[in-house]
């Protein structure tokens, strides 16, 4: 039986606390689904397609990594894929209000769905993709928190990023 797991979120953008989370995912998935949700926030730096061929570009040794765009539920998308296992990673204890409704709405929604929690090390518990975003818009370093290529794909958007 192969296991298909997804691992969803925002990913705006892809940062090294998200790419340990896939690595770890591996070990439990045999594939892994990265489904990238298409919201419209206009605080967004990346288009959900310019993240996913951006974490493709990433996550390219993995083979059995797929990357995708999702719209509206993700238990949609787990149902038309035989997805059961949902990925989510926990840094510290703010996260838990916000993981534990999606889990129990996921699950209202699809009972069948199983949502695991991989907790974040400890050098990426502080990771936030939101943080990352205002750090660098503001000129300062975030080239331990994310990975080569999205530093080079921020550079490129935002001319002031600060890779030194
Ligand atoms: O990285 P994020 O923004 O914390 O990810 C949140 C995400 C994408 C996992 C969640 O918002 C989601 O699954 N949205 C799709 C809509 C949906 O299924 N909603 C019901 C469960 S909240």
């Amino acid at each position: 039986d192969v296991r298909n797991a997804v691992y969803p979120g925002s990913f705006d953008p892809f940062t090294n606390g998200h790419l340990d989370i896939v690595e770890r995912a591996l070990k439990i998935a045999d594939s892994l689904h990265i489904a990238v949700l298409k919201n419209t926030s206009k605080k967004a730096l990346f288009t959900p397609d310019e993240r996913v061929e951006i974490i493709r570009e990433v996550l390219h040794k993995y083979p059995q990594v797929k990357v995708e765009t999702f719209e509206g539920l993700l238990v949609d998308f787990c149902r038309t894929r035989q997805i059961r296992i949902v990925i989510r990673g926990l840094r510290a204890v703010s996260d838990f209000d916000y993981e534990h409704a999606i889990f129990l709405m996921n699950r209202k929604l699809l009972p069948d769905l199983e949502t695991m929690f991989l907790m974040a090390a400890s050098d990426n518990s502080f990771i936030s993709s939101t943080i990352v975003k205002e750090v660098a818009h503001f000129g300062g370093n975030i080239a331990d928190q994310v990975p080569a290529i999205v530093l080079d794909r921020m550079q490129k958007k935002r001319a002031h990023i600060n890779a030194e």
